[in-house]
């Protein structure tokens, strides 16, 4: 595994006292459908794909020495930071990305992992920023290295509670959970409320390509808050736990902005049902119309998308052979998802690049995506 062994050598050159150390790796995903419907308690298809966290970890000193540290390492970032393991129980979060490595440890301490002082080295294939849960993968990672649960529902509900109460980020447990859970060759349809799953097979005549916008617009961390507020006091006012339970009948209750955040997440959780239904008996033409029909209620109802989102999208629509597209995460950047016929994948990448690059400035990162396996100790 080439990627497994530079990561080692780079391990070597940073932490050059330390003993040869272990290796994992944790995917990052794109969503089909089900957008912003994880933490409505609905459903989701999203699916591993073939660009990965990886973290390199060796233990240092005895366990009885006084002073255990834990250093970690970011090639990505060109940076790194450290905390004395004593700290870790009563650690703070520092706002920036040094919070994800720190929410790790802090978890596993609160769950009575015995933290031990290591030596951590990132790197990343999953773009920053790019809609494609870089953090999710880090996370995971990270977790499996510092001792977490091997199992994947344990180990997903530990880097999303991580992310929830240390880091302070009220996110849904779709990223975590197919990092830890992903199936090689198959997206999967989880049901956030369950946590039932099964694998979804896609048809042998679509290919999904990712399309990174290359922008992350600020306002996106709070809109998102905004959101899961929002979707709150729909449920509220309906007098339900959660929009899992609404149906659009229902919705005559509301107005405003309420009415339009529960339609999205009601006609949303449809999609998903259809587009699941749709790729069980080969119809790849109407889960691309479903795909598309998602980012119009996401651009509309749910308003999370952006001018440089659309465009993708617009563009992507026009190229012969796509079937449909949509904006895939959180929202307000990162990326896009399309569904392509194979043998359109080529004259799309090109199109799609130059249209972009025309509108924007930007060279838009396009990924043709593999299901991959989840989260795993790599073996060299
Ligand atoms: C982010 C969150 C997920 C989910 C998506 C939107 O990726 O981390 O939990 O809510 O946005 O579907």
């Amino acid at each position: 595994m080439a990627g497994a062994a530079a990561l080692v050598n780079k391990f070597h050159a940073r932490y050059p006292a330390s003993p040869v150390p272990r290796v994992w790796r944790a995917p990052g995903r794109v969503n089909l459908v089900g957008e912003h419907t994880d933490y409505n308690l609905g459903l989701v298809v999203p699916m591993a794909i073939d660009l990965s966290c990886w973290v390199a970890a060796a233990p240092t000193g005895s366990p009885s020495s006084e002073e255990e540290w834990l250093r970690a390492y970011s090639e990505q970032l060109g940076a790194g930071s450290q905390w004395r393991v004593e700290d870790i129980p009563n650690a703070l979060p520092a706002g920036d990305w040094t919070d994800r490595i720190a929410g790790i440890a802090w978890e596993l301490s609160r769950r009575g992992v015995q933290l031990r002082g290591a030596n951590v080295l990132i790197d990343s294939e999953v773009p920053l920023g790019g809609g494609l849960s870089s953090s999710a993968a880090l996370g995971v990672a990270l977790a499996l290295a510092l001792g977490g649960p091997r199992d994947p529902l344990e180990l997903a509900q530990l880097t999303r509670a991580a992310e929830m109460d240390f880091a302070g980020v009220p996110c849904g447990i779709m990223d975590q959970f197919v990092s830890a859970h992903g199936q090689a060759g198959s997206a999967i349809l989880l049901d956030c409320r369950s946590l039932a799953w099964r694998r979804v097979q896609l048809p042998g005549d679509i290919a999904v390509v990712t399309a990174n916008s290359m922008v992350k617009h600020q306002l996106g961390d709070s809109a998102y808050r905004t959101r899961v507020e929002e979707c709150r006091e729909a449920a509220r006012r309906l007098g339900i736990g959660s929009l899992r339970d609404a149906e659009l009948g229902d919705l005559s209750a509301l107005d405003g902005v309420s009415l339009k955040r529960a339609r999205h997440v009601v006609t949303e959780n449809t999609r998903v049902s259809r587009f699941v239904r749709a790729a069980d008996s080969g119809e790849a033409a109407e889960m691309g119309r479903i795909a598309t029909e998602s980012h119009i209620s996401l651009r509309d109802d749910y308003e999370v998308s952006c001018a440089e989102l659309d465009f993708l999208v617009e563009a992507a629509l026009r190229v012969e052979g796509v079937l449909g597209a949509r904006m895939t995460g959180g929202g307000f950047g990162g990326s896009t998802v399309n569904l392509v016929h194979p043998g359109a994948v080529g004259a799309f990448t090109a199109t799609l690049a130059s249209e972009y690059r025309k509108y924007s400035g930007l060279t838009p990162e396009i990924h043709v995506c593999l299901a991959s396996a989840g989260a795993s100790e790599i073996f060299l």
